[in-house]
């Protein structure tokens, strides 16, 4: 074709990270990691290897701790046994010249007590989120978790130093931090989830430091052009985020300032829900937080083809990270080059155990290409 897709140019990451295009595989939960270890294995490594022509795979949410987690067979990244996992998983992406970062997950009160023998999630504050949680006997209500000591913070910052060592020695090209989407950072930068007294709340200030924090403590461990983060600046109303006035100062308080570092990229959501008629949020947050950061802006949420190569032509991304797209298509790169049908992922299989509706989606026959 004439038409020189911008998705489908080279892009070098701070650092020098040299990925093959700007089609980039959004962070999926999968629930695969059905073993007591909550190790990735073979299926993984054949899930994400399919998936390998990806400018950047992101991988599932990976627990920091066991005080991370919140969903049933959700892989960890802080034992050796996930870490020998990993490495599988890293090995088999970079082997089909493929590149993968990890994302790094603490979920905060979204948590429930069946998850830590009958202990209360920890959070900034004791506010119900009200929402579910997936427990291993199904849905449970979420509860009142418990208000994280000042000791239980700098723990928590040294769960994702030591998941970012970890992720080094697994071989991951890079990690992405996980806050964003109602989990414990998002927690905190909110101000109805984050009612705190001591210097973790009150100003938008105290509200972002742990992220930077973390982002200190990793860069002890990797360099900091290894390090990439993920934010949701319009979520409201689902997995517990209520935002109010203060919520979009709050985000263009934390981009800006993630200009005084050489990170990877920033990755940012469109709003999971239409916001226009709430008036203190933003319903084009790539247009709206590009011109505030300086470095690499991948973008995600209801991204197709179309949409996505508009988005970098207009100069508001320079990449675009698809996630429901990637269940269904390993291949999606291929289809994007050759314009060709894209298969429709099966929701009833996002979570299940096993390689049905995981690894069996086909890649592209040459009948398909319009
Ligand atoms: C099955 C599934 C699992 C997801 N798990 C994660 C996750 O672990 N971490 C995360 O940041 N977002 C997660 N998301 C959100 C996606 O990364 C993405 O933001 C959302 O699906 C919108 O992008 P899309 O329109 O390209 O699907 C998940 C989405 C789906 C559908």
């Amino acid at each position: 074709m004439n038409y020189e897709q911008p998705l489908v140019q080279p892009i070098t990451l701070a650092g020098g990270l040299e990925l093959k295009n700007r089609i980039w595989m959004a962070p999926m939960t999968r629930s695969r990691a059905d073993n007591p270890a909550n190790k990735p294995f073979e299926i993984h490594e054949k899930y994400y290897a399919q998936r390998a022509s990806a400018g950047l795979i992101i991988t599932e949410g990976s627990q920091v701790s066991t005080e991370g987690v919140g969903y049933i067979n959700t892989p960890g990244i802080y034992s050796d046994a996930q870490v020998e996992g990993w490495k599988g998983v890293t090995k088999a992406v970079h082997d089909k010249g493929g590149k993968i970062f990890i994302q790094l997950w603490h979920v905060g009160r979204i948590s429930h007590p069946d998850f830590h023998d009958g202990n209360l999630p920890l959070a900034p504050s004791a506010i119900n989120p009200n929402e579910k949680s997936f427990t291993p006997e199904g849905f449970k209500e979420t509860v009142t978790p418990k208000e994280m000591t000042r000791a239980e913070i700098k723990q928590t910052i040294e769960d994702f130093k030591n998941a970012g060592k970890n992720a080094m020695e697994a071989g991951f090209d890079g990690i992405e931090i996980h806050s964003s989407n109602g989990y414990l950072l998002h927690q905190f930068f909110n101000a109805t989830s984050n009612v705190r007294r001591d210097e973790y709340g009150g100003s938008i200030e105290n509200r972002a430091k742990i992220l930077f924090e973390i982002i200190e403590a990793l860069k002890e461990v990797m360099p900091e052009q290894k390090i990439g983060l993920r934010l949701n600046p319009s979520l409201n109303g689902a997995f517990g985020m209520t935002a109010d006035q203060e919520t979009i100062p709050t985000f263009e308080y934390i981009v800006r300032k993630l200009n005084d570092y050489d990170l990877a990229y920033l990755h940012l959501s469109e709003p999971f829900s239409d916001v226009s008629a709430i008036t203190y949020l933003v319903s084009h947050i790539a247009k709206h937080f590009r011109p505030l950061y300086k470095g690499t802006l991948v973008i995600n949420g209801g991204f197709d083809q179309e949409k996505g190569n508009k988005v970098i032509e207009q100069g508001d991304a320079d990449a675009v990270a698809y996630a429901k797209l990637y269940i269904s298509n390993p291949d999606l790169v291929e289809r994007f080059e050759q314009n060709a049908e894209l298969a429709s992922p099966d929701k009833d299989t996002f979570y299940t155990p096993g390689e049905k509706g995981y690894t069996d989606y086909p890649a592209l026959k040459e009948s398909q290409v319009r």
